[in-house]
């Protein structure tokens, strides 16, 4: 069975909101922890729209878990992290406007750049993995690029509007963990899994590691909301909380 990542960045989205405290990635990664998956992933993004600086050490230091920092190849970026060492960065491409990560890294276009990026931060001792498509010509560059994972874009798989646009994704997920796995690469995969998509990913063999956000976040707000509301109820009418 595949370990589970949680992405904390949506908690940092809501908070960002309106720029306070709350609700806090730390807290949400700490809960994810006593939950018992087994990392703890946030992306970093160039524009911050939702993690900040100052929340990579604060999780780095404060959890028992590994932490796997997404971030796109930028300098500035690669120097935080090499700074910060997260256990494990997973590069991935980064446009400012998209409104969350569209596709995987094109390694062909941008192979110097990713090349530059896997260089510095593996000799700062951090494990890269490189998000990319499940497309055989993307993994056979993966292969090449010296790292020891790959992480498959699910997009597709999540977004089909058919059973047969999802069979034909799926097919292609199956096949590229094959073949990165026999390349030797570690094999994870994410984007877009959610409660009921997920086990068919699951369950490819190949397969060791999920990252999942967003579905997580927003359950966690429909699961909470009947107390939240409670709660509030409770103090407008001077009950207990
Ligand atoms: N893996 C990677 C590399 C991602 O960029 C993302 C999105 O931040 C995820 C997993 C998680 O995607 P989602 O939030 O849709 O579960």
């Amino acid at each position: 069975m595949p370990r589970l990542g949680v992405n904390v960045d949506h908690v940092a989205t809501l908070r960002q909101a309106r720029g306070g405290k709350n609700p806090s990635p730390l807290w949400a990664a700490v809960e994810a922890q006593r939950a018992g998956c087994d990392s703890i992933v946030c992306h970093l993004r160039e524009d911050r729209r939702h993690i900040q600086d100052q929340d990579l050490p604060l999780l780095k230091r404060r959890l028992r878990l590994p932490l796997n920092l997404e971030m796109g190849a930028h300098p500035e970026i690669v120097r935080i992290a090499c700074r910060v060492k997260p256990d494990q960065a997973t590069l991935v491409p980064e446009r400012r406007q998209e409104l969350t990560t569209e596709g995987g890294l094109d390694l062909y276009r941008g192979r110097q750049r990713v090349s530059r990026a896997i260089r510095q931060l593996t000799s700062s001792g951090i494990r890269v993995s490189l998000f990319i498509d499940p497309d055989a010509r993307q993994v056979e560059l993966a292969g090449k690029l010296g790292v020891p994972m790959v992480e498959l874009h699910t997009g597709r798989y999540a977004e089909a509007r058919t059973a047969d646009v999802r069979r034909r994704a799926l097919r292609d997920l199956k096949a590229a963990a094959r073949q990165a796995k026999e390349a030797g690469l570690a094999v994870a995969a994410g984007h877009g899994l959610d409660y009921h998509n997920v086990r068919p990913v699951a369950v490819i063999p190949e397969v060791e590691e999920l990252n999942i956000g967003f579905s997580i976040v927003a359950r966690a707000m429909e699961a909470g909301i009947y107390q939240a509301v409670r709660g509030m109820v409770a103090l407008v009418q001077g009950g207990p909380r």
